[in-house]
């Protein structure tokens, strides 16, 4: 409806040859298509004690607002600006390196906040309870190859669980990468993911990031997670 829209005014645009008509539309254009940093569903001071207030505004305000104002440019006028995220992330490696690390950025941290929730953490149920234990053992042997793989990945990067035809599987990804991109060494459909970049814990945790994994733990949205596991 809006892109009809966008069409007609552009149209427009070509028919009246109108200096501020262009710039209306091109303002209203950037407007609505533009990718924008969606809310966090809860305060910034919500995760505390586990995560910090401070870090989550960073995070949120800055950092992942960076990813998203860096995306919007790299895409501009390019045939890749009426694609949505999920189309970008999934051909992120044949389109640039700029959409592969923006588009990486804002796919995984939109995917990270909702990961989280206040008064969480505990142990998942049901199905995905019982994928857990098939494959890691227990919940305490999933964590630790989870941690451990998070401890590995060198420099900055992501650590997740996704799943493979309904087996799950743990894969880390450096930079902005995930796995659903075309580039991803471990392909999966990802329904949890931890940042392991400085920037998600180094105010609270400096250089101890197994502290800030362990920490993680108390903050998971299991629920969410339960959610996105389709086995
Ligand atoms: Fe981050």
């Amino acid at each position: 409806m809006i892109r009809k829209l966008l069409n007609c005014l552009h149209l427009y645009n070509i028919i009246q040859v109108n200096l501020h008509s262009i710039i209306f539309c091109n303002t209203l254009k950037l407007y609505f298509m533009a990718f924008t940093v969606p809310a966090l569903p809860y305060a910034y001071e919500a995760l505390e004690p586990h995560i910090d207030k401070e870090t989550m505004q960073i995070h949120h305000d800055k950092h992942h607002q960076a990813y998203v104002d860096n995306l919007n440019k790299a895409i501009a006028g390019t045939e890749n600006e009426n694609k949505s995220i999920e189309e970008l992330v999934k051909n992120a490696g044949s389109i640039s390196p700029a959409v592969r690390n923006n588009g990486g950025g804002h796919w995984n941290h939109s995917f990270f906040w909702e990961s989280l929730a206040p008064n969480s953490g505990g142990s998942p149920d049901g199905k995905l309870s019982d994928a857990i234990n098939e494959v890691f053992g227990s919940l305490d042997g999933f964590k630790e190859k989870f941690n451990a793989a998070g401890i590995g990945r060198f420099g900055s990067g992501w650590v997740w669980l996704g799943s493979q035809a309904g087996k799950l599987v743990i894969c880390s990804t450096p930079n902005q990468d995930n796995p659903l991109m075309d580039v991803a060494e471990c392909k999966s459909a990802p329904i949890l993911g931890c940042d392991v970049w400085e920037h998600a814990y180094y105010l609270k945790y400096q250089n101890k990031r197994p502290d800030y994994l362990n920490a993680f733990w108390n903050v998971v949205n299991w629920k969410k997670v339960a959610e996105r596991f389709k086995p």
